[in-house]
């Protein structure tokens, strides 16, 4: 993983490795290997509607690795005292998000497909749906 841009400790823009020959382009992404966790999940977006946003919220302990693998969208991220932004556009590019991280996702391109390796299995009581319980929570 070739470190891009940090946004934060604990978030992070990472270029893949990428195994290109004749053939075109193959990524692997494996828990524990060059991903920081084990993954629990993987689940995807896709089939937005025009101008769609998603997230607004955060997770306590749940950590992410998110992957724009078609067309492209724009994730911001808060730790409760700044906010940061990243175009997510091209399945070269992963973004660590950890735990504690205010999270929405926006300007989807048509047909964008956002996949997502989760730590944990869903689980609705790590999140934080509320952003003054996030913000009350994120400064303790
Ligand atoms: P939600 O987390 O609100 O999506 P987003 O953050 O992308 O806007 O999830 C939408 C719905 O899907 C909600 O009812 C919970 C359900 N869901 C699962 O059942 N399993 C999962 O792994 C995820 C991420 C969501």
């Amino acid at each position: 993983m070739q470190l891009l841009e940090r946004l934060f400790d604990n978030c992070a823009l990472y270029r893949h490795p990428v195994i290109a020959d004749e053939r075109g382009s193959l990524v692997a992404l494996e828990g524990d290997r060059n991903l920081p966790f084990a993954i629990a999940r993987v689940y995807y977006l896709f089939g937005g509607a025009a101008g769609a946003e998603r997230g607004f919220h955060a997770h306590r302990a749940l950590q992410q690795w998110a992957v724009c693998v078609a067309g492209a969208c724009t994730i911001l991220v808060d730790d409760g005292r700044d906010r940061r932004e990243v175009r997510m556009d091209g399945p070269d590019k992963g973004l660590l998000i950890g735990n504690m991280l205010w999270r929405e996702m926006r300007d989807f391109t048509p047909g964008a497909v956002l996949m997502v390796l989760a730590s944990m299995p869903y689980d609705e009581a790590d999140y934080i749906r509320d952003y003054d319980d996030f913000l009350r929570e994120a400064r303790k």
